[in-house]
């Protein structure tokens, strides 16, 4: 097995969109491979079994525990389900990581509500659901950690309004869950990342703008989704146990700045 250090040693997790909509690794795979690798038996829930498949084969080749789960997060049956199919595979629940997530594109003035509707549901319902069964199971097993994959669209403009508002909602069902279940010991956070390089982006990009993506922050360099997968191992661990409710940015930076920080404009002291 792939050198791991225990971090979630005992602990049951399900990390949900754990394939990849494309080749390489997303946040969801990676995820779901460095919580293996430190510990965790992770039920790797999807509505496309052959990633979720992918996933495991990763898994398995390093000696971690996985299995799959074949399922829609937007159909409470099927969050129902896999919860169950945690509890009953592994006999407890106690990490969530509610990955799933999808982009659009668009303004207000040329969104169709069908699209509109659909990014709610599957960015921000989905949350709601897998949490609502998985919260029970974490309170049977004395606590638990929920981790929800906002984005930096959720905390600025970007160009991609549904999404961006869908993200902004994550973050404030982050805020009540953490409020409504802290004195059933389960701490909900969130990851924001940033301008990662992942196979959800991968088709819309080209050198030139992943270029720009990667100068655009302060550490001008690429982020993975393994940057964002040892985010969620440190909130799905107990090294954070006294932390709830925050918004961790996974953006080398990018939200701190203002447009011209880390550009060449910077020397033109724009912002006086
Ligand atoms: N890549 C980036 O630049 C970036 C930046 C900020 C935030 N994010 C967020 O990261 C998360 C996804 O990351 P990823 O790299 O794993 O994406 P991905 O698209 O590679 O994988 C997502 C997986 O989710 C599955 N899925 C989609 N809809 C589903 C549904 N309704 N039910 C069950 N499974 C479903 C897909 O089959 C896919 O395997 C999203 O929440 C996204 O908004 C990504």
């Amino acid at each position: 097995m792939a050198e791991g250090r225990g971090r979630l040693e005992g602990k049951v997790a399900i990390v949900t969109g754990a394939g990849s909509s494309g080749s390489g690794v997303g946040n969801g795979k990676a995820t779901a491979i460095l919580f293996a690798r430190e510990g965790a038996k992770v039920l790797l829930a999807d509505n496309v079994e052959a990633r979720a498949r992918e996933t495991l084969g990763l898994i398995r080749e390093e000696g971690g525990r996985a299995s799959v789960f074949e399922g829609d997060v937007t159909s409470s049956d099927d969050c129902r389900a896999m919860v169950e199919a945690a509890v009953e595979r592994y006999g407890r629940l106690d990490v969530l990581d509610n990955n799933v997530g999808i982009s659009h594109r668009a303004r207000v003035v040329e969104v169709r509500e069908e699209e509109w509707d659909r990014v709610m549901e599957v960015n921000v319902k989905s949350i709601m659901l897998t949490s609502r069964h998985a919260i029970p199971a974490m309170i049977e097993s004395g606590g638990g950690s929920i981790i929800n994959i906002s984005s930096i669209a959720g905390l600025r403009a970007n160009g991609t309004t549904p999404y961006s508002t869908s993200k902004a909602a994550v973050i404030g069902l982050t805020f009540s869950m953490a409020g409504d279940h802290g004195r059933d010991n389960i701490r909900v956070n969130c990851i924001a990342p940033g301008l990662v390089y992942t196979p959800m982006v991968a088709p819309r990009m080209d050198d030139e703008l992943r270029r720009t993506r990667r100068e655009s922050a302060p550490l001008g360099t690429e982020g993975t989704a393994w940057d964002v997968a040892w985010a969620a191992v440190y909130l799905a661990s107990d090294e954070s146990r006294w932390v709830t409710g925050v918004v961790i940015p996974v953006d080398a930076g990018l939200s701190v700045t203002t447009p011209v920080t880390s550009t060449p404009l910077a020397q033109h002291q724009v912002y006086g």
